[in-house]
């Protein structure tokens, strides 16, 4: 069944015919002789009017905020009201009445948050849904019109990718398992027999740093390559971003403008090549801006606001120290002690949205790399087989999903830009 919506009938050819609209009372005003209700429906808002004497009146007159309901009228045009055009109220049916809705102007965020189940209804919270509709239709179909496979890995894992500080330990029958934390090693078989393949699923992690970028639960749009080499998966993420902003920029201007989004650096993304830095010029840069941080240093949250604040394009760090790095990066083959790696980090202060590189393809490497991390080779035999039987170079990444659009909505916290964040103070709702 298909619902007529507002954005679809507001045109000069239905003025004066007669339209059917369901949605929710955005707005009630109710005066002695009119009442003044502002509908709302996935695509925009509607001024509907009905003036009392009229048959409509009495049923109008019991509608109150966020009711939803089914109003039948004319349509006419009014430059006063918004989108210029304005309801005349014949028939009103309505689905259920609201109790005094709780949500106003000027709560704090904490009880929005407790309130996101009727919080997502805002034009605001909408608008950066639908961005994020965009963003995930846009990453299948850069995958798909590019030759790669869509394939899954569980969620239910043995052990970890990340470091294991910040693994979800859960009892699995008599056994310990974990919360996934990465696609990635099982990619890494699952290479060998697709060549191109990528996934979007949850990733999940026990997050310590309570940061404006962490959630515990977050979507990955990972991808992994046989036969491709750090500088080739670079590319690839550059092609990527580009092709989503670009739909962004195309399909979302009405969501962008409410939101109030400067789009100046977004289109600067889809158009100019993005800046490729290796870590000691990305500390140089961090140290012309104030901080004091060693060739060796990690870069957190806010670290990298300070690095990205004034860059008006996305830039890759690449080549990190060794020990920055989880186990799998292979070492660059003439300084060892720097790993084919990149970081792509999101302009405006937002810093790291892409996590990549090349994987070490040789067995005794992977072997002193999974103990110099303080791992068991043990509980990653079938991992370290991938090297034992034909080793190809292969390389990959994962993209933050959720950071991407909290970094293209502009939004001041991750949480905004998810439907129901998970973080480590909050699983409610
Ligand atoms: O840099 P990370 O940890 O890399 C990996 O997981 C690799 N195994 C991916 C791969 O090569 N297949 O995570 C990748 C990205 C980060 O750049 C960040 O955008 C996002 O995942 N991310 C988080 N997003 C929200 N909340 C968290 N706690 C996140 N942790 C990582
Ligand atoms: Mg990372």
């Amino acid at each position: 069944m298909d619902i007529p919506l507002i954005k679809d009938v507001l045109n000069s050819s239905n003025v004066g015919r007669e339209i059917t609209l369901r949605g929710f009372a955005n707005s009630v005003r109710s005066g002695k002789n009119n009442i003044f209700i502002i509908l709302r429906d996935p695509s925009g808002l509607l001024q509907c009017v009905s003036h009392s004497g009229e048959s409509a009146f009495r049923e109008a007159s019991e509608i109150t905020r966020e009711s939803s309901i089914e109003v039948k009228g004319i349509l006419k045009e009014d430059a006063r009201a918004i989108g210029g055009y304005e309801l005349a109220i014949d028939a009103v049916k309505i689905f259920g009445i609201a109790e005094p809705y709780p949500m106003k102007k000027g709560h704090k965020k904490v009880f929005l948050f407790d309130n996101r189940h009727l919080w997502m209804r805002s034009p605001k919270v909408t608008a950066v849904m639908k961005v994020r509709s965009t963003v995930f239709e846009s990453i299948h179909e850069f995958f798909n019109g590019n030759g790669f496979y869509e394939i899954q890995s569980p969620s239910f894992v043995g052990g970890s990718v990340e470091g294991g500080s910040t693994l979800f330990e859960l009892d699995y029958f008599d056994k310990k398992a974990y919360l996934s934390q990465s696609w990635q090693l099982y990619a890494e078989a699952m290479v060998n027999s697709l060549w191109k393949i990528y996934t979007v699923a949850p990733s999940f992690r026990a997050e310590k740093s309570k940061t404006w970028r962490h959630l515990t639960e977050f979507w990955h749009a990972e991808a992994e390559i046989a036969f491709a080499t750090n500088q080739d998966i670079i590319a690839l993420e550059e092609n990527m971003i580009k092709h989503v902003v670009k739909n962004v920029l195309s399909r979302n201007q009405d969501e962008l403008e409410l939101l109030k989004r400067d789009q100046t650096v977004l289109k600067n993304t889809v158009q100019k090549p993005f800046l490729r830095m290796g870590y000691e010029s990305i500390i140089d840069l961090a140290n012309k801006n104030g901080l004091n941080l060693a060739y060796d240093s990690d870069l957190g949250a806010d670290e990298e606001r300070v690095i990205t604040s004034k860059l008006d394009v996305p830039v890759f760090a690449t080549d990190f120290p060794k020990k920055l790095k989880p186990f799998y990066h292979k070492p660059n083959p003439s300084d060892s002690d720097h790993v084919l790696c990149n970081d792509l980090l999101a302009p405006e202060g937002y810093g790291e949205i892409i996590g990549g590189g090349q994987r070490v393809d040789d067995k005794e490497t992977l072997l002193n790399r999974l103990r110099e991390d303080g791992l068991n080779p043990n509980d990653y035999r079938w991992y370290v087989d991938i090297r034992r039987y034909g080793a190809i170079p292969h390389s990959g990444f994962g993209l933050g999903i959720d950071r991407l659009v909290m970094w293209i909505c502009k939004l001041p916290h991750i949480m905004y830009a998810v439907p129901f964040p998970r973080t480590p103070r909050r699983i409610y709702p």
